[in-house]
Parts: C-alpha cells; sequence; structure tokens
C-alpha cells in the first residue's frame, strides 16, 4: 500500500454526477480521473474548450467514464446556469459541485492595477459563490441532496503577502464553506473545504515560481516531511469527501501540506538548521552550569 495508489473501494462513486471547475488541466483532471475510476460521471468546466474536449476525451479513453466538457467562465453567472442545465440534460442529477478554478500569480500588491487584483478575485470568490448560489438553488428547488466540495489554500487562513488577492478570495470561500455547511444542513446539503500545500501542476508552477524561481525557492524544502505532494493522495482525500462515506463532515477544511504550513507557524520551527553537533555543544553547556 502507497500513498501514490487509489485508496476508496471499487464503485464508491457509483452514478453520481460531479462538476468540477477547471477540471480539464492539474490537481482538477487528476481528481476527476480518479472519480471516473470510481463510477462518477463528470462535467468538467473551463474558459478554454480545445483544451478542456481533449483532456474530456483522454479522460474518458483512459478510464472508460462518461465526461461533458461545457465551456464556461465562472465569471459569468449565465454561462455558469448553462453548465448546470447542459449537466442535467447530460445526466439527469448533479450530485457533487467541486470549486476547483482558479487564477494566480506573484507580484507585491503595489505593483497590481485594480483590474489585476479583479481578476484574481473574481476567478476564485465570485466563481466559487456563482456555481455554489445557481447550484444550490438547484438542489433545494428539486429538494434534492448536495455535496460541495470547494479548493482553498493554507493561507486562506494565515494570508500571505505577494499573492494577496488570491489570499483574499480564498479566505471568502472558506467563510462561505463554512457558513453554509451550517445554512444549508437542514436542505441535505454539505459544504467541505480541502486546503492544499505544495503539488506540482504547470499553471501554479510556471505563475508562482516562474523563471529561475523554481531552482532558488524549492517548495519541497518548506514542507517538513521533505517532498511536495502526489496528485493521487489529494485525489484519495477529494474522493473520501465527495463520496458517501463522509456523510457527517461537514463544515470542515483539511489540511494537505506535510505539514507546510505549521512549519511556518511555529516560532522555533528554524531551529531544524541547529546540527547534532551544536545541539551537544548546547547541552555541555547546559550541564556545565
Ligand atoms: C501582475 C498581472 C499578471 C501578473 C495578469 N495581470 N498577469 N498583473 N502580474 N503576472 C493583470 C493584467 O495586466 C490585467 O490588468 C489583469 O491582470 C487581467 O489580465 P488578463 O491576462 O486579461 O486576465 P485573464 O486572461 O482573465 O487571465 C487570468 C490570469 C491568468 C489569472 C491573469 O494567470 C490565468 O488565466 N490563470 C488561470 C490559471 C492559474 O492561475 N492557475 C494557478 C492557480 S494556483 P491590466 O491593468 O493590465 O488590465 C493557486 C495555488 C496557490 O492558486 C497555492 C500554491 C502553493
Ligand atoms: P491550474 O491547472 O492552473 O488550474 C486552474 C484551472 O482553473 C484551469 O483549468 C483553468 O482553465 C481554470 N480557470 C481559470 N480561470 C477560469 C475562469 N475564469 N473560468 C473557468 N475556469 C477557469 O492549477 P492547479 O494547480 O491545478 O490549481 C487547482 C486548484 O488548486 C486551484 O483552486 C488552486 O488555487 C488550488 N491549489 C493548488 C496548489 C498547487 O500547489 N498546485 C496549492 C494550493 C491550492 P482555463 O484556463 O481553461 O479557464
Amino acid at each position: 500500500m502507497n500513498y501514490n495508489e487509489g485508496m476508496l473501494r471499487d464503485g464508491a462513486l457509483e452514478s453520481k454526477t460531479i462538476i468540477i471547475t477547471g477540471g480539464g488541466t492539474g490537481l482538477g483532471r487528476s481528481m476527476g480521473t480518479y472519480f471516473l475510476k470510481l463510477g462518477a460521471n463528470l462535467v468538467i468546466t473551463s474558459r478554454k474548450m480545445d483544451i478542456l474536449q481533449k483532456s474530456a476525451d483522454e479522460m474518458m479513453a483512459e478510464t472508460g467514464g462518461k465526461v461533458l466538457a461545457v465551456e464556461c467562465d465562472v465569471r459569468n453567472y449565465e454561462m455558469v446556469e448553462n453548465v448546470i442545465t447542459k449537466a442535467y440534460e447530460e445526466f439527469g442529477k448533479v450530485d457533487v459541485l467541486l470549486n476547483n478554478a482558479a487564477g494566480n500569480f506573484i507580484s507585491p500588491t503595489e505593483r497590481l492595477s485594480h483590474r489585476a487584483f479583479d481578476t484574481v478575485v473574481d476567478i476564485v470568490l465570485r466563481g466559487s459563490y456563482n456555481f455554489t448560489l445557481a447550484q444550490g438553488k438547484k438542489w433545494i428547488e428539486d429538494n434534492q441532496a448536495g455535496n460541495i466540495l470547494n479548493i482553498v489554500t493554507t493561507y486562506a487562513w494565515t494570508g500571505s503577502g505577494y499573492v494577496v488577492p488570491s489570499a483574499t478570495a480564498k479566505a471568502g470561500v472558506l467563510a462561505m464553506t463554512r457558513s453554509l455547511a451550517v445554512e444549508w444542513a437542514k436542505y441535505n446539503i454539505r459544504s467541505n473545504a480541502i486546503a492544499p500545500g505544495p503539488f506540482p501542476t504547470s499553471g501554479a508552477w510556471e505563475r508562482l515560481l516562474p523563471g529561475n524561481l523554481k531552482e532558488k525557492f524549492d517548495p519541497a524544502n518548506k514542507v517538513p516531511v521533505g517532498r511536495v505532494g502526489d496528485h493521487q493522495e489529494l485525489a484519495n482525500l477529494a474522493g473520501y469527501l465527495v463520496s458517501d462515506f463522509s456523510a457527517y463532515v461537514t463544515g470542515e477544511v483539511v489540511t494537505i501540506d506535510g505539514g507546510e504550513w505549521l512549519k511556518g507557524a511555529g516560532e522555533f520551527s528554524m531551529l531544524d538548521e541547529v546540527t547534532p553537533e551544536m545541539w551537544d555543544m548546547l547541552e555541555m553547556m547546559r550541564k556545565k552550569k
């Protein structure tokens, strides 16, 4: 058994229909591929239809499952409603909404135009509430159970310099996750989030570590377990949260980051750099005293 193997039993998501925003690339695609292997039908959506359709075809060929690709800019409410309509036409119902689409880049905040700030906040926060509101209304109207999973980041609660629009928006998504877990529980709608640490994807890596920053700031060095994440271990966690096995879990944010953010928060975590010889010396000094 290993962390890069599928964890859930065969058929764990049988007959579930799952919408994944940003499902044609990166982590969205990896989670979606695993959901298909577990028996789900997928609706994937993003702006670039060529990439989206190619991914849908490859995911179907790999798993034998069904994937509907629908073009949508999550910032546009009419396009969001259209995705949901198409999903019901194709599969008759939607069981899970996975808000995964995001936009991000690094910059000193004072160098950003207000349009740049809007762009990231609109994709991350407006995109997530657009889909949540449209799908939530439909579930409530149909008296059908629902399950929402939002992908946030660990800086949703710590904040982070140089990605301030993203941190601001992800914090909003986290507040929405928890708020709706309580408000919509009466409608049998669950709402949870995952906060991933560093998981290599070309989308995130190229934008957040452009040029030689990758060599200068190896993300693995900040992670106590000493490595970056494997897509399958994120897919395993997401698979559990979108399945009925997690029926009693709502309002939760699960961190999967190898201990990265806590290391940053711990006041004495930098003592990792003290060598055993230095510890020996310190101990001798203490004993002498
Ligand atoms: C400063 C920038 C910029 C940059 C764009 N802008 N890139 N400002 N630094 N690197 C400004 C533009 O100049 C413009 O402002 C405004 O933002 C809109 O730019 P557009 O290119 O027109 O926007 P759009 O085509 O909508 O593209 C959105 C995008 C792009 C966010 C800029 O990067 C994108 O499509 N990203 C999607 C995928 C992505 O980002 N994935 C990574 C998620 S990773 P002006 O004033 O000139 O009009 C993630 C991980 C977090 O979230 C945690 C990791 C550990
Ligand atoms: P990614 O491959 O760049 O994924 C982002 C996706 O969002 C793309 O498929 C993109 O497709 C879509 N998207 C962007 N703007 C959109 C819009 N306006 N409308 C519809 N779709 C849009 O990056 P990723 O690393 O897999 O990120 C996935 C999620 O994980 C994000 O929420 C990110 O914040 C989160 N995350 C990632 C990491 C990491 O280390 N990778 C860490 C923490 C959190 P189009 O360009 O075709 O629209």
